[in-house]
């Protein structure tokens, strides 16, 4: 198992945001993550990265316990995240955002910077290369050059994938990644998730579009409440009675506001 976890909780205050989550993250799968508005999605994908400490239970990644790792230190053992809001620096360039995230496997150091020493040329120069491939990837290599903060919510979130990729993870946690795009576009992210896991890249999936989720997931975990409620297939979500009544509904794509 590539991630793994047990007993999980997140109390914010009074309220159980998280309570008592088992989850299992098979390795090559996507593995998708329902529920109603509040129901926890963030905040588990926040405890997993690191943004939060959980106030009970434990994450294991690749074996290691990554339990209130810090997420500097969880990127490093390989797991990268997009936000739910898109977090890009609004006055940076498209390259400069996805060139942040190579700073996490760069090998020059400080000093090499400030002494512009070969090591870190070579370094600078194979860090722009890779973050050129994960925007051709992205399909947002000519928009280089534009100001992130400029862009389409669309291509934001195109910038803000290739920014993770470019961390090299072996976990990619994608927040609402279709949140706010037009049919075309959700199809489009669809295709582009699926090329990520083609790269033996693991997801796991936040998502409200029911349609991107049915397509994709090998696996789906029903939070509600801060609890899991259900897992199973696609096919065993969709006729979980539980399951059902908690958050699909009749008309399964209204399900919950994107928020
Ligand atoms: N930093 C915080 N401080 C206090 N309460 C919080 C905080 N973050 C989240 N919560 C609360 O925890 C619960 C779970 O929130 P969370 O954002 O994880 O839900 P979600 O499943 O991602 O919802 P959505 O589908 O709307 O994005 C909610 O009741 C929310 O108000
Ligand atoms: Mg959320």
């Amino acid at each position: 198992m590539l991630l793994e976890v047990r007993g999980l909780g997140k109390k914010f205050g009074g309220l159980d945001a998280v309570k008592g989550v088992d989850l299992d993250v098979p390795e090559g799968q996507v593995t998708a993550i329902i529920g109603p508005n509040g129901a926890g999605k963030s905040t588990l994908f926040n405890l997993l990265a690191g943004f939060y400490r959980p106030t009970s239970g434990t994450v294991t990644f690749e074996g290691k316990d990554i339990t209130g790792m810090k997420p500097h230190r969880t990127v490093r053992e390989g797991i990268a995240r997009t936000f739910q809001t898109t977090k890009l620096f609004d006055d940076a360039t498209v390259l400069d955002n996805v060139l942040a995230g190579r700073v996490v496997r760069s090998k020059s150091n400080a000093l090499d910077a400030v002494f512009h020493t070969p090591r870190h040329r070579r370094d600078e120069r194979a860090s722009k290369a890779r973050a050129m491939e994960e925007l051709e990837f992205v399909g947002a290599a000519h928009l280089r050059d534009r100001l992130a903060s400029k862009l389409p919510q669309e291509a934001q979130k195109r910038v803000s994938m290739a920014q993770a990729l470019a961390t090299e993870p072996r976990l990619l946690l994608l927040d609402e990644p279709a949140a706010g795009t037009n049919d075309e576009e959700t199809e489009a992210f669809g295709l582009l998730i699926r090329q990520i896991v083609a790269r033996g890249i693991t997801v796991c999936l936040v998502e409200h579009k029911m349609s991107m989720v049915m397509n994709l997931a090998d696996q789906i975990v029903v939070l509600d409440h801060g609890q899991r409620i259900a897992t199973g297939t696609p096919a065993q979500i969709k006729s979980d009675p539980l399951v059902i009544e908690a958050y699909l509904g009749a008309n399964t794509d209204q399900a919950g506001a994107p928020a």
